[in-house]
């Protein structure tokens, strides 16, 4: 049996698949590391935290492999997008990385529309300048350290950095480099204007490949501790959103997700880069050549639920918490939650919003809370749905995973919020599983991605809308959309107690 491995580098944690030939999981190792949260806006991870972690993930898949480990003939990665981690000359890292969900650099986003302009910026990278995007990130420690930017030599991604630990190869895959800002999306080139515009030296750029290109063999070193070989190939891999559209088979026109995990996105496939949403949602190079995506994204989706366990029944696991959910009715008896607790970015993007219960009752329990959560996460991923429909795209079908396809009545409420059918699939494993459809194309197991996906992907079932509950969600939805305009300036006020 031949074998490749996915690795999902995600924001709680790495986690590490074994899939064989036929497509099955059959090994799957997660290790997590901390988030460093110094200030409100703040979030940091030390890349030395990914690479120990994601070495012991892999020493561990090996640990009982039956096979030889030459049978396992590829590696590629999925990575938690948009983190700045800086280098110097010898590569080595010079400050911890600033993660996606950082939203610090609004005033280096301004700065980004002041210097480049709104219009060229949307017509060069397709995208607005957004807080959780690499280029403010750049700009912010150019300002507040500029000793250690002076030490800059290249930026690099999350997964990039890990790959380059493992293969001594540094590279970027379009998917990725898409969301640094600093892409000409449509023209698959780093944009010269801008770099020169904002005074940036475009050296700092890395090379760019495709999601499926080898990019080097394991290092000596990485091969003996994890128990893999040297001859191991690694395929560059591509962003988690890029990779969980390719996990759950969204590579034709017409195909849409929704993925819940930290943070949550509802995607749609382009076949083309030349449509304009005016920067409404995010339109990035897909790990498929030359196709792209579009998508809306809610900051706090998964992690909503996580920050509700966390303060509220840490002892619990998510089953026990979402136990009694369905004895709570549609609407969670008059409460409703935004889930803007790290800001929030479709169809709003705006750092200072932040969340809010609305219609707290003596009679709620903790019950009603947990539910008004999961609808309040819900109605904000079908924010970037409405967006969607509102272009003409049609939607009736989505494919849900991560988190928010672990629970049938979360996968119900989906498919009554967004009245459309939900698909589950059978072995979900979302941007992992991507990646090791990229290494098995890759090793040219099979002749396209999507050959690749249709023989790895299978759909288990199916949810579709009940009627009645569609038109409860629909009025729900409309009192939901006008938290935000009625909350927003309360929060700028609030700015300086955080
Ligand atoms: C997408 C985004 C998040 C991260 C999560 O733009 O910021 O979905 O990719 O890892």
């Amino acid at each position: 049996m031949k074998y490749v491995i996915g690795i999902d580098l995600g924001t709680s944690a790495v986690k590490v698949l074994l899939v064989n030939q036929n497509g099955e999981v059959e090994r799957e190792v997660s290790k997590s590391y901390p988030l460093i949260q110094a200030r409100s806006g703040y979030s940091e991870q030390d890349p030395e935290d990914w690479v120990e972690q994601t070495v012991a993930g892999l020493t561990d898949l090996l640990t009982d492999f039956s096979g030889d480990p030459v049978e396992i003939e590829g590696i590629s990665f999925s990575g938690q997008m948009h983190g700045l981690v800086l280098l110097n000359e010898n590569n080595q890292v010079i400050r911890n990385a600033i993660l996606w969900n950082d939203t610090r650099t609004s005033a280096e986003c301004q700065e980004v529309y002041d210097v480049v302009g709104k219009e060229r910026l949307l017509n060069i990278t397709k995208n607005p300048a957004l807080e959780g995007f690499t280029l403010p990130k750049l700009l912010w420690v150019r300002k507040h350290e500029p000793d250690l930017f002076r030490m800059a030599r290249k930026f690099v991604l999350p997964k990039d950095y890990v790959r380059y630990r493992l293969t001594g190869q540094l590279h970027m895959d379009y998917s990725d480099a898409a969301g640094t800002l600093l892409l000409n999306v449509s023209e698959k080139k780093w944009s010269h204007e801008i770099c020169e515009l904002l005074g940036l030296d475009i050296k700092l750029c890395p090379q760019l490949v495709e999601s499926h290109e080898e990019v080097g063999t394991l290092i000596e070193d990485i091969a003996k501790s994890t128990g893999l070989t040297s001859k191991t190939r690694v395929f560059a891999g591509g962003a988690d959103n890029a990779c969980g559209a390719i996990g759950a088979g969204i590579l034709e026109e017409g195909k849409t997700l929704c993925s819940i995990g930290t943070s949550g996105v509802v995607l749609t496939y382009e076949a083309t880069g030349d449509k304009d949403f005016q920067g409404r949602v995010h339109y990035f190079n897909h790990g498929a050549s030359d196709a792209f995506y579009t998508m809306g994204v809610t900051l706090a989706a998964g992690y909503s639920l996580t920050w509700f366990k966390d303060t509220f029944a840490k002892q619990e696991s998510f089953e026990e918490l979402l136990a009694a959910i369905d004895d709570v009715p549609i609407g969670a008896s008059g409460l409703l939650y935004t889930p803007y607790i790290v800001g929030e970015r479709t169809p709003y993007a705006d750092a200072t919003i932040r969340g809010s219960f609305i219609g707290v009752d003596s009679s709620h329990e903790r019950k009603h809370f947990v539910r008004a959560v999961l609808e309040g996460i819900t109605f904000s991923l079908h924010e970037s749905i409405t967006i969607f429909k509102n272009s003409g795209k049609k939607i009736d079908t989505i494919v849900s995973i991560g988190g928010g396809a672990k629970n049938d009545e979360w996968l119900q409420m989906q498919a009554d919020i967004f009245n459309a059918s939900i698909v589950r699939l059978q072995s979900e494993q979302g941007p992992g599983m991507g990646a090791a459809i990229l290494a098995a194309y890759g090793c040219r197991w099979f002749n396209s991605l999507k050959e690749c996906a249709e023989q790895f992907i299978i759909e288990d079932r199916t949810f579709t809308p009940i009627p009645e509950n569609v038109a409860k969600y629909k009025e729900l939805f409309s009192i939901y959309q006008e938290v935000y305009g009625k909350t927003k300036e309360l929060n700028q006020q609030l700015v300086k107690f955080r």
